[in-house]
């Protein structure tokens, strides 16, 4: 990496990805390091200018303060410190709000580390074929794409890097959205010209949730069936040594800091096939945050619509049906979700509202359909705003769209007579309802 570099210390403050994101908008790279860093594995990093400690609400660990090396403050690069008491500074100034926090960064980058702003996605796109390249050698990748974002900004780019060197498996279990998994079909091997293997496993992950409404034996069992299919797809191919993997740095960060007061559970469908053996992982998302991940989709030309794409579960549509799983179940549910995705498109939202998509219920109500009594189903709609999908809240969408929405679910999905607008913030719900 050419790239002049930001080191956070990471001293358990909630604020850290934050201040690593400020110091990215300025367009100098940042990365988050543990407070016990050593000046070796300082050394070891490239081109690092300045070193930010950002003191956090955690400094006590086990009943002691929580310390930074002393070498850090020797390595000859400009330190600053900020945030709450620490063992050695006491009461150092809070961090302002966003803009005036740009402007004592901007201060601290530029005019005291002399930093250069040469973090971009060119530059990164440079440097990461490059990398992938030297790992990969002439040996061969194979990769999940699910079709969500990060997946696929791994596989474009992996594309660009290795060509035909990589081969992308997409399993369709039967849970997508309507159209999803044609349109991966389409812009991977007809677009791109990827090496796609493409398994329709619908029947077998269907017949195997058949009765089963517990929410975590489905994830359970969609998780281990996942795993199963993809070994067997793996094995079908010759010489595989590396697997690829859209592993983002949020996901970095909060399964591995050692001050984290919030560890996030990993709930990945695709992970990894424990009995298959590679000679490594490539990971070349590992240190971007997820707009970052869309700029380089961007950059690497992709359609918007997968660029854009918004977060979907592993599990699908089945945390999205309460109860057991039925073909009608799903159809009702995939209208009904088109519907919203459609209108909220039309409206201009799609990108401004972070998540949204319809539940099917499983309640039935009586309402009237012309001088017919009907008895049918309620569909939820969801829609929440976020930036990292720990906390949200349900979106504002005016009125007269939602008016808009239940018009046309109802009159346009068979067997739905009423439609209902979740206003549940996280906490205390979650995003999904199972
Ligand atoms: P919750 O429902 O926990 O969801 O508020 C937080 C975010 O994670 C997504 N989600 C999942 N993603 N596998 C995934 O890859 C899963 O099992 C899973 N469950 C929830 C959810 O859509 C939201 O964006």
């Amino acid at each position: 990496m050419q790239q002049d570099m930001i080191v956070i210390l990471d001293l358990g403050s909630h604020e850290n990805t934050m201040v690593a994101r400020a110091v990215r908008e300025l367009g100098v790279y940042s990365e988050i390091k543990p407070h016990d860093i050593t000046a070796a594995e300082l050394k070891e990093l490239p081109n690092v200018k300045g070193i930010i400690i950002n003191g956090g609400e955690n400094n006590i660990i086990d009943g002691l303060p929580i310390d930074v090396e002393a070498a850090v403050y020797q390595f000859g690069v400009p330190v600053m410190s900020v945030g709450h008491t620490l063992a050695k500074v006491e009461n150092l100034p809070a961090w302002p709000e966003h803009t005036a926090m740009l402007e004592v960064l901007k201060k601290f980058v530029f005019d005291e580390c002399h930093a250069t702003a040469n973090w971009n996605m060119k530059n990164f796109i440079n440097d990461q074929i490059e990398l992938i390249k030297k790992q990969v050698g002439d040996k061969k990748v194979l990769l999940a794409l699910s079709g969500g974002v990060d997946s696929s900004v791994v596989a474009a780019l992996l594309i660009k890097a290795i060509g035909s060197q990589l081969t992308c498996v997409h399993v369709n279990h039967g849970l997508m959205r309507k159209d999803e998994s044609e349109s991966v079909v389409r812009v991977f091997r007809d677009e791109l010209k990827a090496n796609l293997v493409y398994v329709d496993a619908s029947e077998r992950f269907l017949s195997k949730l058949a009765g089963v409404a517990d929410p975590e034996a489905k994830r359970k069992i969609i998780g281990a069936e996942f795993i199963r299919v993809f070994e067997e797809e793996a094995r079908k191919l010759d010489g595989i040594e590396f697997l690829g993997q859209g592993t983002i740095y949020p996901d970095v960060v909060e399964s591995g800091t050692k001050t984290a007061k919030s560890v996030k559970s990993h709930h990945n469908v695709g992970g990894l096939p424990e009995d298959i053996a590679f000679k490594g992982l490539i990971e070349p998302l590992r240190i971007l945050f997820k707009d970052e991940v869309r700029l380089l989709g961007e950059s690497l030309n992709m359609p918007a619509p997968l660029v854009w794409r918004q977060p979907f579960p592993g599990p699908g549509l089945a945390i999205r049906i309460l109860g057991d799983i039925t073909d009608e179940k799903l159809d009702i549910l995939r209208k009904s979700d088109f519907i919203l995705r459609d209108e909220i498109a039309k409206a201009g939202l799609d990108r401004s509202v972070w998540q949204y998509f319809t539940v099917f219920t499983g309640i039935r109500s009586v309402g009237v359909m012309g001088d017919q009594r009907t008895y049918d189903y309620a569909i939820g709609v969801r829609a929440v705003t976020s930036t990292d999908a720990m906390t949200v809240e349900f979106a504002e969408l005016p009125y007269d769209l939602l008016r808009t929405i239940s018009n046309r679910i109802i009159a346009e999905t068979p067997h739905v007579n009423r439609v209902m607008f979740d206003i549940t913030d996280k906490p205390p719900g979650t995003i999904e309802w199972e």
